[in-house]
């Protein structure tokens, strides 16, 4: 018998190394290494070649003699999916969707396999029964005569059926459930996700079928696992969101195919997700009774132009230490933007609890929100409402300075659109912006200490 080779992997990263070591290398992560068998038959190839009869043999080729059949795309009835794919799914590709677990992963790829209706679609479940997805899909309230299922997690049952069935989609949930008879490890370890993962690769490329892979990641926002597939696939969709609230976000984290500044936005409702086409209604709860400590951001995220609500409670401190809490802001970000109003403008934020909450439970990465955080701020320190029907673009400098952000004719755009008013900006980098073609009325500001006297 043959002595078992083993190895030492990081689960974070999939780093190998021959011995234990207590941080990785490449990651710096600690505590990652675990050991698993290797490859039972490392002279063999292994994987979906194994499966399939046709051999191929790659050759050299003149790049010019090649011929591109102009990207064909699968447009899903789901637009959203289509946005983040760069405008429907390719044919031959691997996409990667990764979300924590019960974010709505498994309700969006039976949604959306239900709905294509006319290609033959093979949902590969290694977490649910059929009669949960049955379940599931009747809740939904879809079906479909070419959607197949199969709850299975071993790769070669998994590919004799797609022989059998050929199928024009696969999705497989979860990629952390597969495994292969040619590696010994557990499932959900990274020799067997790799494996895994690479035999769909093959099977994609060769036959031209698009895959979605379904990888969960841990709470601390790291692809444990589907991280080391990054480089292997050629989209990665990553949830986001919180489980609290309704809305849910896919972003593009990497696509071969397209721009990775695409984000999709739905809404999880009890009859499955729903696109959002017109996310900034629903962002902004347009109250009719003024309230201090709100201010409304006209922000970009991806590339849609989406008008966000910032709120902000400032009390007295009860306790020595003051308090700072947020939620889909950046903490550190809001600690420098207090900085500067006690700074530049003299407020005592150091004896207040500050609280900060961007409505919806989105996470925006966008800077032009700095301004629209300094005033709801300020409204709320100052417990004065902000007037009703203006909104703010801008990022704030160190010394106070209102700085220029990026499309701010979209941004102009989209807040008309939403029938506001005014539209505070600011007086730098504005070339080319014509403010006269707005109904809008757009202010330019160079100093914080002007948005403040003109507000309050
Ligand atoms: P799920 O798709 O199972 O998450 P994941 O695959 O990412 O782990 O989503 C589970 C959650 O979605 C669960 O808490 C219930 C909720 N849900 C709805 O709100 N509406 C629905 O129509 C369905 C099917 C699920
Ligand atoms: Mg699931």
């Amino acid at each position: 018998m043959s002595k078992v080779k083993t190895g030492f992997f990081c689960q974070n990263c999939g780093y190998e190394s021959v011995k234990w070591l207590g941080q990785c290398p490449s990651c710096n992560q600690w505590n990652t290494f675990v050991e698993e068998i290797k490859h039972k038959e490392p002279a063999k190839a292994n994987g979906w070649e194994n499966y399939s009869n046709e051999k191929r043999t790659n050759k050299t080729v003149a790049l010019k003699e090649i011929r591109a059949n102009e990207e064909k795309r699968l447009l899903t009835p789901d637009k959203e999916l289509n946005r983040v794919l760069g405008g429907g799914i390719v044919a031959g590709s691997i996409v990667l969707i990764a979300g924590e677990p019960g974010i709505g992963k498994s309700t969006l790829f039976l949604q959306d396999g239900l709905q294509l209706s006319n290609i033959t679609v093979l949902y590969i479940s290694g977490e649910e029964s059929e009669q949960q997805i049955k379940m599931r899909a009747e809740r939904l309230k879809l079906s479909n005569e070419n959607f197949y299922l199969l709850t299975e997690t071993s790769t070669q049952i998994i590919f004799q059926e797609i022989k059998k069935l050929k199928p024009q989609l696969v999705i497989v949930d979860s990629v952390q459930t597969l495994h292969t008879p040619f590696i010994d490890s557990s499932p959900g370890s990274v020799s067997q996700i790799r494996e895994c993962a690479a035999e769909f690769q093959r099977f994609a490329k060769e036959t031209n079928t698009p895959v979605f892979l379904i990888g969960h990641i841990t709470k601390e926002g790291s692809i444990a696992g589907p991280k080391i597939l990054e480089h292997m696939v050629d989209t990665v969709l990553q949830f986001e969101g919180d489980r609290h609230y309704a809305y849910r976000i896919i972003r593009t984290l990497k696509n071969r195919f397209g721009s990775t500044a695409e984000l999709g936005i739905y809404e999880m409702t009890d009859e499955g997700m729903k696109g959002v086409a017109n996310p900034s209604e629903i962002l902004i709860t347009q109250k009719e009774d003024h309230l201090s400590g709100i201010a409304i951001a006209a922000t970009i995220e991806g590339m849609r132009p989406l008008l966000i609500e910032v709120q902000a409670l400032v009390t007295q401190s009860v306790y020595g230490t003051p308090q700072r809490t947020v939620t889909g802001f950046d903490l550190r970000r809001l600690q420098l933007l207090l900085a500067v109003l006690e700074k530049r403008g003299g407020f005592h934020f150091g004896v207040k609890d500050v609280f900060l909450n961007i409505a919806g439970g989105l996470k925006v990465e966008d800077p032009s929100i700095d301004l629209a955080v300094l005033c709801a701020l300020l409204s709320s320190y100052e417990d004065v409402a902000l007037p009703q029907h203006i909104c703010f673009a801008g990022e704030v400098g160190l010394s106070g300075e209102i700085r220029a952000v990026n499309r701010i004719d979209q941004r102009i755009a989209e807040a008309e659109k939403l029938g506001f008013e005014k539209i505070i900006v600011s007086k730098y980098g504005q070339k080319g912006l014509a403010k006269q073609k707005f109904n809008i009325e757009v202010i330019s500001m160079g100093r914080v200490d002007e948005v403040y006297r003109y507000l309050f």
